[in-house]
């Protein structure tokens, strides 16, 4: 595909959950989980996939190489700063694409260019020469101006020209720090399309961030104006308020086809599985009252809604569940389950589980039925993440605990293997999370801080299962760690402890100072 001959009433979804969504402080994902998702974006629909930042460490680097070899119909692509060791490194890990882009950036705002020490000429220059090495490279490049939005409307005229002359086949305009509103968006897309020579010929793109929560709102407006690419995230993951949500723009241009004639290639029965997926991983939840996949969005509460719906389901659905692709009847199952049932009811969720796997969920499956008497679909869900979280090949592993809890104090007795070697502590605390978090601790030193302790009941009763998310800091690498069980103290310590793993295994990726966090923006 060249981007630059799509059909008239096409909107292309780029979806960069792997670059930006990673970028949200402690969504950090395993290069299997990636490759994972990347799979599942690619059977969707998305049109493009921004698979990382190759040049942000190794990790990045195999982990958009890897996606690029296994993809099979997006276009893969990799993001890079304004200079030729980052735009080759990009080339190095998307060429192996059967449409790999280059995505190349500099961000053109006063502050911006304050940063980068380049006048107005000398970064038109580097635009000129950054985008001219992309495209001997590689035939797809995309060029962003960041901070396009607070950049001076003349010299953002003149920015995306030369990136035009020097190749770009697509121009996008981010609002990075969320600050447009729809009736500016749209102006500024169509100053553009207007008044720049060669604006006919290539896609004009919008990544807009969420910090006034205008972000889909603006994605829309910029399409009206003339945009054919909506960059966007599973969930709106992404820095700060995050971005864009695939979802929103996706069903927006699906249920307001009568203002908006545009066609998606998304099949949005794969949204809701999706949704899951990408909150599993980067330990990220989905918000209740979160628009189309929240676990509120299709619930009716009041009796004049309920009534309503049985009646006639337009009068307060504007969609139906089944078309992001939600189809569990939620009837519970329970301890004689077999495996079978188990199989159907976790494809019909979107788990689709090779015979090994299922053993392993069955395994889990079975013992949450001996404590809890019915399982609904949350709770699968929950229990799906907590493997895919915690599994037997963990440098740490909760072997055994037991606390001692109420008015006479708390304590806590843990056994932890550590690289297969198992270690016993006792301690007090206060309380029984902190007794147990204090024995970890004892095991397995280290300088990590606790930034974030939440707890989420799965279902409702007094036997439902908790969610636990953690999330700490260590040296400016933030990592999440969650678990579920329906012992809230040992769904907490396997958080905790899912959380060290990730750290470590953070600590190890190669040359921290090349680290996307700390490199920042800067060239
Ligand atoms: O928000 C932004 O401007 C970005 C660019 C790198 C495209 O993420
Ligand atoms: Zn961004």
């Amino acid at each position: 595909m060249t981007t630059t001959t799509i059909a008239k009433d096409r909107v292309l979804i780029f979806d960069t959950t792997l670059r930006d969504g990673e970028q949200s402080p402690g969504a950090t994902m395993t290069h299997d989980e990636k490759l994972e998702i990347a799979t599942l974006l690619d059977e969707m629909g998305v049109d493009i996939i921004e698979a990382g930042f190759p040049i942000a460490s190794e990790g990045d680097f195999e982990a958009v190489s890897d996606i690029a070899k296994a993809s099979k119909n997006a276009v893969i692509c990799g993001l890079s700063r304004a200079n030729f060791k980052d735009i080759d490194r990009c080339w190095d890990a998307v060429k192996h694409a059967r449409q790999p882009r280059i995505h190349t950036f500099i961000g053109t705002s006063p502050s911006h260019r304050e940063i980068t020490k380049l006048d107005m000429d000398e970064m038109i220059q580097r635009i000129h020469d950054t985008v001219t090495h992309a495209r001997n490279l590689c035939d797809d490049v995309q060029w962003s101006a960041m901070d396009a939005i607070r950049t001076e409307r003349d010299y953002l005229c003149r920015v995306v020209e030369c990136a035009i002359k020097a190749g770009a086949g697509t121009i996008n305009i981010p609002d990075t720090v969320g600050y447009t509103l729809p009736d500016e968006s749209a102006a500024i897309i169509r100053m553009l399309v207007e008044k720049v020579p060669g604006a006919d010929g290539v896609i004009f793109a919008t990544h807009c961030h969420n910090d006034l929560g205008m972000a889909t709102a603006n994605s829309l407006a910029a399409v009206a104006a003339g945009v054919r690419q909506i960059e966007c995230t599973i969930n709106g993951l992404g820095e700060r308020a995050g971005n864009t949500a695939l979802e929103e723009v996706v069903m927006a241009l699906r249920v307001r086809r009568d203002l908006m004639p545009y066609q998606t290639n998304i099949d949005t029965t794969k949204i809701m599985n999706l949704s899951r997926r990408v909150s599993q991983v980067s330990g990220f939840p989905v918000q209740f009252n979160k628009a189309i996949v929240g676990k509120n969005a299709f619930l009716h509460e009041s009796g004049i809604h309920q009534d309503g719906v049985l009646k006639n389901v337009e009068t307060f659905e504007i969609m139906r569940p089944a078309d992001i692709g939600i189809t569990e009847t939620n009837i519970a199952m329970g301890k004689h389950s077999g495996r079978a049932a188990l199989r159907s009811k976790l494809s019909d969720l979107g788990f689709d589980l090779a015979d090994n796997q299922l053993n392993d969920v069955f395994v889990r499956f079975k013992a949450l039925a001996d404590r809890k008497k019915e399982i609904y679909d949350e709770d699968l869900v929950a229990l799906m993440a907590d493997s895919a979280a915690n599994t037997d090949t963990d440098f740490l592993q909760v072997k055994w605990l037991r606390v001692i809890c109420g008015s006479e104090g708390q304590s806590a007795e843990l056994k932890l293997l550590v690289d297969g070697v198992e270690h016993h502590a006792d301690t007090s605390g206060d309380g029984p999370v902190d007794a147990a978090f204090r024995a970890v601790d004892q095991i397995y030193p280290h300088k990590a801080r606790l930034q974030l302790y939440q707890v989420h009941a799965v279902t409702e009763g007094t036997d439902a299962q908790a969610t636990v998310s953690v999330r700490m800091e260590e040296e400016g690498r933030i990592v999440t760690g969650s678990a579920a069980d329906t012992d809230t103290i040992l769904a907490s310590v396997k958080a905790y402890v899912g959380a060290l793993n990730r750290l470590r295994v953070r600590r190890e990726k190669t040359a921290p100072d090349a680290d996307m966090k700390k490199v920042s923006f800067k060239l």
